[in-house]
């Protein structure tokens, strides 16, 4: 039986049909609810039940845990209504009237940028365009039904051609293919964009960007749109990677550092090799945003990454920290229970 859901505090209406998940109603209906991975795994589509039951589906502990759940939360990508529901929760504004569309893409162009991981440049038909926020992600549609997906690198003012960064993961699927059998000019198909990760342009705070491996892609869509749109907040990288093989495009940051006084780069290696004779800073990347800043009460944060850095950037920053839970940002890569394939580009 369908359910009727009031989101608060926007007043807004919508229906639920059988076996649909609140937030899956909620985007059908044009109303964007934060979310990220739609897996129950990433924690970004949390939200109070004011009023009302659900059935909280399958999920991560890590993303809904027993405290929030006696608190009231719920995961909205995995509830599905047992009664009407009065629910509380952002409303994002600036991805609702932009469509999610499914289309073909023709591989234009491969870049081994390091031993595992690819760029890719796909080339959309001569007549679409793909209207997004810099930062989002999309999904390949594979043949055998299911989905891998990657942050799009290029912001929506560099269009011409969509840039996602691969990585080997060594498990078959998507990667296997992107780096045995790829081929320039192979067609694929995806859906896009999707998430909320963007750049949220009604405030002037300082901002920390971390990024674990490929969790780069979507931060340098992000710093290029925020360049070309003359944005000129305090912006720091902090990127980790395991050693300096690891460390692909980083003449990139480099080059914004040098060509951009409001931008700063701090490369972090977790275990760099004796070849590399590494001089610069060590250990997770997360701690040494904890070893520079004495408070992160004024600045907004925006994560992209492995889980477990994306976990502990946001309990270590709003609890020791002071960043206020609503200034935390992230994307994390997650697994897909349905597939056991990466969900998102992880480094
Ligand atoms: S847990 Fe719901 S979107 Fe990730």
């Amino acid at each position: 039986m369908p359910h009727r859901v009031l989101i608060k505090p926007s007043n807004h209406t919508f229906t639920v049909d059988d076996n649909e998940t609140v937030l899956d109603a909620a985007l059908r209906e044009g109303f964007p609810l934060p979310y990220g991975c739609r897996d129950g795994a990433c924690g970004t589509c949390k939200g109070k039940l004011l009023e009302g039951r659900v059935d909280f589906g399958s999920y991560q502990d890590s993303a809904l845990t027993g405290d929030d759940r006696s608190a009231g939360f719920a995961l909205f990508c995995q509830a599905r209504p047992l009664t009407d529901l009065v629910i509380e929760s952002r409303e994002i504004g600036a991805i609702k009237d932009i469509p999610v569309k499914t289309l073909p893409c023709r591989v234009q162009k491969m870049e081994r940028v390091a031993p595992d991981v690819m760029v890719l440049h796909l080339q959309l038909p001569a007549h679409e365009r793909l209207q997004f926020l810099a930062g989002q992600y999309l999904d390949i549609l594979m043949k055998d039904g299911k989905r891998r997906s990657f942050s799009m690198a290029n912001g929506p003012h560099d269009d011409h051609l969509l840039q996602l960064h691969v990585r080997n993961y060594g498990r078959g699927g998507f990667t296997e293919y992107v780096f045995s059998r790829m081929k320039e000019k192979d067609i694929l198909r995806f859906e896009g964009p999707l998430g909320t990760f963007f750049l949220r342009e009604d405030s002037d705070k300082p901002i920390v960007f971390l990024a674990s491996g490929t969790g780069f892609a979507p931060i340098k869509a992000i710093v290029e749109y925020a360049f070309h749109k003359g944005i000129e907040r305090k912006m720091v990288l902090y990127w980790g990677n395991r050693s300096l093989a690891d460390f692909y495009l980083r003449e990139v940051p480099g080059k914004w550092q040098q060509e951009h006084s409001n931008f700063a780069f701090v490369p972090v290696l977790s275990e760099p090799a004796p070849e590399d004779r590494w001089n610069g800073r060590t250990g997770l990347v997360h701690q040494a945003v904890m070893q520079d800043f004495d408070s992160l009460a004024g600045y907004q944060v925006y994560a992209c990454g492995a889980p477990v850095m994306v976990e502990a950037a946001h309990r270590d920053f709003t609890r020791l920290k002071g960043l206020p839970e609503s200034e935390f940002y992230s994307d994390a890569f997650t697994i897909s229970r349905d597939t056991h394939i990466p969900r998102k580009s992880g480094p």
